[in-house]
């Protein structure tokens, strides 16, 4: 939305066909599955580098208005093993959203040590990368942290770019910029995916269905 109208109260007309209408974000609906992880973390005696499976899905909800204000999206869940470990390595959820009227792009992501951002960024429907950003300290496209984290791990910016390859799979390069003991560390993620099941109709679409 450019402007903010006068009635914030009325909302659009919406098209109950959510996975119609999400851009440049059709392409990540479904269930996905990553086997090239790599990721670069902190610890005490300096960058960790561990190799990780990821899987990932992305279920289409129904439309969201704010009053005036229109998105489509996806819910996602992402679950992370290192290659090595059974136990969990990285869990995060949150939601994609698109605002059709003005390219939007807006990622919430919440993981549980205790951090939440939102990140945004805009692209056309037929985009072939996304670029989102999110950075500490400002109140629409922030990070929010445990006061611990806040100390100790301060996650000063959150950057997201995915990739659209021709095979159909995604690509994804994120980079998460710490301060730790006073100095920038740059926590890498990096993986690509691949698609292993088609997205079912957002609930608004299976009214009546059965
Ligand atoms: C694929 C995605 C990610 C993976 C696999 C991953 C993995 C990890 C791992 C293994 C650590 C070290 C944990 C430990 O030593 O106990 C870590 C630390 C950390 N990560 Fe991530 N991370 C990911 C994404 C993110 C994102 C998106 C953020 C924030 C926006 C983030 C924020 C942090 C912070 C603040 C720490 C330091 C705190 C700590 O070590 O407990 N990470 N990450």
């Amino acid at each position: 939305m450019s402007a903010i109208p006068d009635d914030i109260f009325t909302e659009p007309d919406v098209d109950p066909d959510a996975l119609k209408n999400l851009g440049p974000l059709r392409r990540l609906a479904g269930v996905w599955e990553g086997k090239e992880g790599i990721d670069l973390n902190p610890k005490a005696d300096g960058p960790q580098r561990r190799e990780y499976t990821e899987r990932i899905e992305f279920e289409v909800i129904d439309p969201q208005a704010n009053g005036p204000q229109l998105f489509y999206g996806l819910r996602y869940h992402t679950h992370i093993l290192a290659t090595d470990e059974d136990a969990t390595f990285h869990d995060q959820v949150g939601y994609w959203l698109w605002e059709p009227a003005t390219g939007l792009i807006m990622q919430s992501l919440a993981i549980p040590r205790g951090q939440v951002a939102l990140a945004a960024g805009h692209a056309s429907a037929d985009a072939t990368s996304l670029v989102l950003t999110a950075t500490r300290g400002q109140t629409g496209y922030g990070i929010c942290s445990t006061d611990f984290l806040e100390q100790a791990f301060r996650t000063d910016s959150y950057r997201i770019e995915v990739t659209f390859n021709p095979d159909g799979s995604w690509s994804y390069v994120q980079d998460t910029i710490l301060i730790v003991h006073g100095k920038p560390f740059e926590h890498r993620d990096v993986n690509r995916l691949v698609k292993i099941a088609e997205p079912k109709p957002n609930p608004l679409m299976l009214l009546g269905k059965d």
